[in-house]
């Protein structure tokens, strides 16, 4: 097996080569003046099994082309499987037409993914709203790893919470505060969010904290505006620390500001999306993942 990676996830790639014990094939990029990606694939693929990293964070429409011309190139080169790990899957929040006209932009990405050669592919904590299985709308296998657990076991060892209580700031996290409050042998509350624009956000819930930390777990941190809010209703309801944790730092411009001055002492996350709050890696279930398909 040869591991290579996309300019977004070149750490990512190296750790995953070490981990898997695979060969590591170099990827050159570069942008041309008027904005077009060059991609070269630098070593001989034929007859290989390659894997592809890229994580698509921050300019997802950037990563995402620059995954599909290497994946492409790799597989007309000759290699005999692709297997795309894409750390952070962008675009998983419209998997539905909400109003008409509107692109299902989740399925588009997974349907070019397949067609640029991905012969199976591994994400991590993927926003999986209202499609369980990725595998089921994707042309090809999917497999949806999570960090949460690792995410837990991090808080547990490392930060000095008392009694703490586990809060997803909506329904749909509710599943990670299930897993974050399990390692930490504490409770879990899920909150009710209703999106009032892209950055704008209302989270509500009847919260008692006096005495007690509060840990707000989620997928995706972005704008920081769904964080922050469960940050000011922990605080209002008399919560002693607050500290958050996601699988996927994206913080986009403010975030990190929206956040802390929201209340938030400590910010906890994987390294899907490179990060200073990235203490956390998604690489060992990658490579366990891939250790398994590799003996199966
Ligand atoms: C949405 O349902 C996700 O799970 C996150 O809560 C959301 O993406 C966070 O976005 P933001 O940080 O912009 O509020």
């Amino acid at each position: 097996m040869l591991v290579c990676a996309c300019s977004a996830s070149k750490y990512f790639g190296r750790k995953l080569a070490k981990a898997t014990g695979s060969g590591y094939l170099e990827i050159e990029t570069r942008r041309f003046p008027d904005g077009e990606l060059y991609v070269r694939v630098c070593g001989d693929v034929a007859g290989e099994s390659v894997v592809l990293v890229q994580s698509m964070y921050k300019e997802p429409n950037d990563r995402l082309v620059e995954y599909l011309l290497t994946a492409r190139t790799i597989k007309e080169l000759g290699a005999e499987a692709l297997i795309g790990v894409v750390p952070y899957l962008p675009y998983a929040r419209q998997d539905a037409r909400f109003k008409p006209g509107e692109a299902v932009s989740l399925e588009i990405v997974l349907d070019l993914l397949a067609h640029a050669g991905t012969d199976r592919l591994v994400v991590v904590d993927a926003h999986l709203h209202r499609v369980p299985d990725l595998s089921e709308i994707s042309r090809i296998p999917v497999h949806n790893l999570t960090v949460m657990d690792r995410l837990g076991e991090y808080l547990r060892a490392n930060l000095d919470l008392s009694e703490p209580l586990v809060l997803a700031p909506d329904e749909e996290a509710e599943q990670w505060a299930k897993v974050v409050a399990e390692i930490l042998g504490t409770d879990y509350r899920a909150l009710s969010k209703e999106r009032l624009g892209d950055r704008e956000v209302s989270v509500a819930g009847e919260l008692e904290l006096e005495e007690r930390d509060a840990v707000i777990v989620d997928d995706i941190i972005s704008t920081g505006g769904t964080t922050a809010a469960a940050a000011r209703l922990a605080k209002e309801a008399g919560a002693r620390k607050v500290v958050a944790a996601c699988s996927h730092a994206i913080l986009a411009l403010g975030a990190e500001h929206r956040i802390f001055s929201a209340g938030v002492e400590e910010l906890v996350a994987s390294d899907t999306v490179p990060s200073p709050y990235s203490v956390v890696s998604a690489v060992p279930p990658v490579a366990g993942l891939l250790e398994k398909i590799a003996g199966s």
